[in-house]
């Protein structure tokens, strides 16, 4: 009896498993990770290059925006109403950086910043 016991926890913990590999397969990746993640991994490292040159220590704070370690830059980030609006392209002046003056001729690829935008907004739904 007990053998068996044994053998259908087994089986089911390697159901489990299946389970779970399926749907990482299926899934495509930014689906797999919260936004926090994605703006960790692809978006931090562009602001710290992008932004960190004027946004970071004593000017940054001056400023109104520094740039630290990535987990506390997502949570000034995110909250600040200016630089993500509503979570969409339209409205986050993170994607439309000229609009904030001071800003005029800074260019960066973009394509991370919606990924990571599109995220956060399925997130808020
Ligand atoms: C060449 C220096 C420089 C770079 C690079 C720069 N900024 Fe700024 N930033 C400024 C200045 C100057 C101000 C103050 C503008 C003002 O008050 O008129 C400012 C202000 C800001 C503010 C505060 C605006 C407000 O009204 O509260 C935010 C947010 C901001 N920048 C975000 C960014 C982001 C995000 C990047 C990178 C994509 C970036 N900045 C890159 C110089 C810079």
């Amino acid at each position: 009896m007990k053998a068996i016991l044994i053998g259908l926890v087994f089986i089911a913990g390697c159901l489990t498993n299946e389970t779970e590999d399926e749907q990482q397969a299926t899934l495509p990746s930014t689906q797999l990770r919260s936004g926090q993640q994605i703006f960790e991994a692809d978006v931090f490292p562009i602001l710290v290059v992008t932004c960190g040159g004027c946004h970071t220590g004593a000017q940054g704070a001056a400023l109104g925006f520094s740039i630290t370690d990535a987990t506390s830059t997502y949570k000034a980030v995110v909250a600040n109403k200016l630089l993500v609006g509503d979570f969409t392209p339209a409205h986050a002046a993170i994607f439309h950086i000229e609009r904030i003056s001071g800003h005029v001729g800074l260019r960066f690829d973009t394509t991370n910043i919606i990924a990571w935008l599109d995220q956060e907004h399925r997130e808020r739904q």
